[in-house]
């Protein structure tokens, strides 16, 4: 058995805050003890008591710095790691100039290695655990995706994408191929290790009514598996869904009517919705996700979360990576905050870092395993550091409170104020980036 012991400030959610001033909603501890065991957390508390608990533990002391549970994000591409930041285009044109084109890459099962390398070193190096992760259409990106979380141990959730139409040659499959190669896919990863495949229609724009159909099948097939999609983003692409499916009464009823919608249903963006929608979203269970910096970067339009939540709709947040524009869970809290802002709509630190912890870990359905750093649950961890920069390092001069010190995180916050994370207990924040450090994913010779 290895036993590590953790030391610093500890802060983890049992609920989400109801308001700032609602403190049962998490622990904090000012000089707290973390025990991790074979890549369990075995205990948490006061340094002094869980020292003395573990005197054979092998302790890093991480003080002043702030451990909380790893940062899950709910929704984001793995092969748009080169297609980020790419200019001047809303949705279905920036599909089609750069990401269809930069996706047929992943063909190659080279280049779908070396991609997943370095996607998961841009996640971990941002303090992020757990991804869910729509792949290209090819098997193949889901097998390297996989296998690399596999080798770093770490919870993946993906899935290859099904597109039988409107998406160029080499980037289609057909109904039948799509649920062939997620059915073995499914076979293959499903519950592997820490590994869950996601049952991934793309949209309705780019998948044939009976390619919908066999991913309802495979939904009916394999229950416990989640299932993702987009939903609502952008109005040329609501207007283009209701001419490919006349008989549908709106877009969510695309899916409804294919049988993909219910709790383990992640809907991406989920902007534009008519009252019908939010009826039957909230009647299914099924979760909108919530990508600020991708809704702003393709002018995609404002994610309107009081009103899903004033119908009991809870709802996952994440980067959206490649049409999102950072990698970093805080990032993305940040935008999120401003476009809740031109809303009226006030997001409170606290309840922001539980959204990205505890709360996605609850819209996944996976808070007995993620999300908190409560003993039992699996030792991913995120050290954050609020004076990581200069700028951040002055204003933290002016914050008493701890509130105040998330919000720093959550405003200034990126890369940067990661110290270290643990994915399964072992330290995994890449050094890469440091003189003489080892490059993971070199360029090919
Ligand atoms: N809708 C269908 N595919 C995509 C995608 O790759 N990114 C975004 N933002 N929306 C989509
Ligand atoms: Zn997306």
């Amino acid at each position: 058995m290895t036993e590590t012991l953790l030391r610093g400030r500890l802060l983890t959610f049992h609920r989400e805050p109801a308001d700032a001033t609602d403190t049962d909603a998490y622990t904090y501890i000012e000089d707290a003890g973390l025990l991790i065991e074979d890549g369990v957390i075995a205990a948490a508390g006061s340094y002094a008591e869980i020292a003395a608990r573990a005197p054979a533990a092998a302790v890093v002391d991480h003080r002043p710095h702030l451990m909380m549970a790893g940062f899950i994000d709910t929704h984001l591409h793995f092969p748009q790691v080169q297609v980020i930041a790419s200019w001047g285009a809303q949705l279905l044109d920036w599909l089609n100039h750069y990401t269809f084109p930069e996706e047929t890459r992943f063909a190659d099962a080279d280049h779908c290695a070396r991609m997943a390398a370095a996607f998961l070193d841009q996640l971990t190096d941002n303090g992020t655990t757990t991804a869910v992760a729509f792949c290209s259409v090819h098997a193949a990106s889901a097998d390297a995706l996989f296998a690399e979380a596999t080798r770093r141990n770490m919870r993946m959730l993906g899935g290859k994408v099904m597109m039988d139409r409107n998406a160029p040659d080499g980037l289609r499959d057909t109904p039948q191929t799509g649920y062939d190669d997620s059915t073995a896919l499914i076979a293959r990863w499903h519950g592997q290790g820490r590994n869950g495949y996601v049952i991934t229609p793309r949209f309705a724009i780019t998948s044939t009514p009976e390619q919908l159909d066999m991913a309802g099948a495979l939904a009916a097939e394999h229950p416990d598996c989640h299932i993702q999609t987009h939903l609502s983003e952008n109005h040329a692409e609501i207007a283009y869904t209701a001419e490919l499916y006349p008989e549908a009464r709106d877009y969510l009823d695309v899916y409804e009517r294919h049988g993909l919608l219910g709790p383990k249903t992640l809907l991406g963006h989920a902007i534009h919705l008519n009252p019908r929608e939010v009826d039957a979203l909230a009647a299914t269970g099924a979760r909108p996700v919530f990508c600020p910096t991708s809704n702003l970067f393709l002018g995609s339009g404002l994610f309107d979360e009081a009103r899903l939540r004033s119908r009991g709709i809870t709802s996952g947040i994440a980067t959206d990576v490649g049409a999102g524009t950072s990698y970093s869970m805080l990032q993305t809290l940040n935008e999120g905050y401003k476009v809740l802002q031109l809303q009226g709509q006030a997001l409170h630190p606290m309840r922001a870092f539980h959204w990205a912890t505890r709360g996605n870990a609850a819209v996944l359905g996976l808070e007995d395993r993620i999300g908190t750093l409560d003993p039992g649950t699996e030792a991913d961890i995120v050290v954050l550091n609020a004076r990581a920069t200069d700028a951040m390092a002055l204003r933290a001069e002016r914050a008493s409170t701890l509130a105040e010190e998330l919000f720093i995180l959550q405003v200034m916050g990126d890369d940067r104020a990661v110290e270290e994370v643990y994915v399964a207990g072992v330290p995994r924040k890449t050094r890469a980036k440091m003189p003489g450090a080892e490059v993971r994913a070199p360029e090919p010779a």
